[in-house]
């Protein structure tokens, strides 16, 4: 009988995912539940064929010098791989895998959380509350913005950027977009298309960002970008911290200049800059985009099979490299 491939897992994922890895694989486990750095990789993958691993396992380019020379695939517990350096992998012959689709519908969930959270002021809300502040209902109380005929601007219009437009119209909000490319009528669904992002921002009065954090797209909401946007703008942020420049931001968020900001991802998580925190108008989550149980038992067993196909010597459903 041939024997089960060795495999690194470097978080702890949900039961059925652990159990799947307990019957197929010979695992050795992280103690720990948090990203492992480059030399903990470089240790814990000694004698391991592949690594199931997650945003916040340094899978730089020297966390993929520091692997084992029989390491030969990378599995992530995600959608996004911008903590892999993949031209590093694809160098190196290391193939990797990564988790589309299955934790589109729950991303998009919390833009909209967000979009509402942000712009119906729910944390200043609940904070009255809680603190035994709210003295009772006055008209002018906690005033927030309505969605309702708001022009939503999404960068970005892949999966999770459809999945938040079609919820989104639900709440009567006109759907505009720039994507690399202009998507067939039936998937835009007559949302307008912006050739250029600086177009796009001119008319978000909620500006979503929905794209990949690249070195394209680095700190992409900067300052110069932000006075583009339309007086009181809600700015939303679910793909990834990289993607906005937090002092920029901040600032805006300071004058008023953008009304409010909701913010799932940060640059250097889970280090949130300090200042969001004492911004009334910034509504904060901690990376809750994917956190369903169905989404993250779904994510787990795409990675399972993306590893499973490997070693079959079958095209996995999900490679990146
Ligand atoms: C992803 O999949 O990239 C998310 O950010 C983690 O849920």
């Amino acid at each position: 009988m041939q024997s089960k491939p060795r495999l690194l897992v470097t978080r702890r994922f949900p039961g059925a995912v652990m159990e799947r890895i307990g019957r197929d694989y010979q695992a050795r486990h992280n103690p720990g539940d948090r990203g492992l750095t480059a030399e903990e990789l470089g240790e814990l993958g000694r004698g391991c064929d592949a690594l199931l691993c997650a945003p916040g396992d340094a899978l730089d380019a020297r966390g993929i010098a520091a692997l084992p020379a029989s390491v030969r695939a990378l599995a992530t517990f995600s959608v996004g791989y911008d903590h892999i350096d993949v031209e590093a992998a694809r160098t190196r012959g290391l193939a990797v895998f990564n988790t589309p689709d299955v934790l589109t519908d729950a991303t998009a969930e919390i833009a909209l959380l967000l979009m509402l959270g942000a712009s119906r002021r729910a944390w200043e809300g609940q904070r009255m509350l809680r603190a035994g502040d709210w003295t009772g209902w006055t008209p002018t109380q906690l005033l927030g913005r309505g969605l309702s005929s708001k022009r939503l601007g999404i960068l970005g219009m892949g999966r999770i950027g459809q999945a938040v437009a079609r919820r989104a119209r639900g709440f009567g909000v006109e759907i505009h977009y720039c994507n690399r490319n202009r998507l067939p009528a039936e998937r835009e669904a007559g949302a307008t298309y912006h050739a250029a992002p600086e177009s796009l921002l001119g008319v978000s009065q909620i500006f979503s960002l929905h794209c990949p954090a690249t070195p394209e797209t680095q700190r992409f909401l900067d300052r110069e970008r932000i006075a583009l946007l339309p007086p009181d703008p809600i700015v939303i942020n679910t793909a990834r911290g990289a993607v906005v420049d937090d002092a920029a931001l901040i600032e805006a968020l300071r004058s008023g200049r953008v009304a409010a900001a909701g913010l799932d991802v940060f640059e250097d998580e889970p280090d949130v800059n300090p200042d969001y925190l004492s911004l009334p108008n910034a509504y904060l989550l901690p990376h809750l985009g994917s956190a369903t149980v169905e989404a993250r038992n779904a994510m787990g067993l795409l990675a399972l099979d993306n590893l499973d196909a490997f070693f079959a010597g079958r095209e996995p459903p999900a490679r990146v490299v």
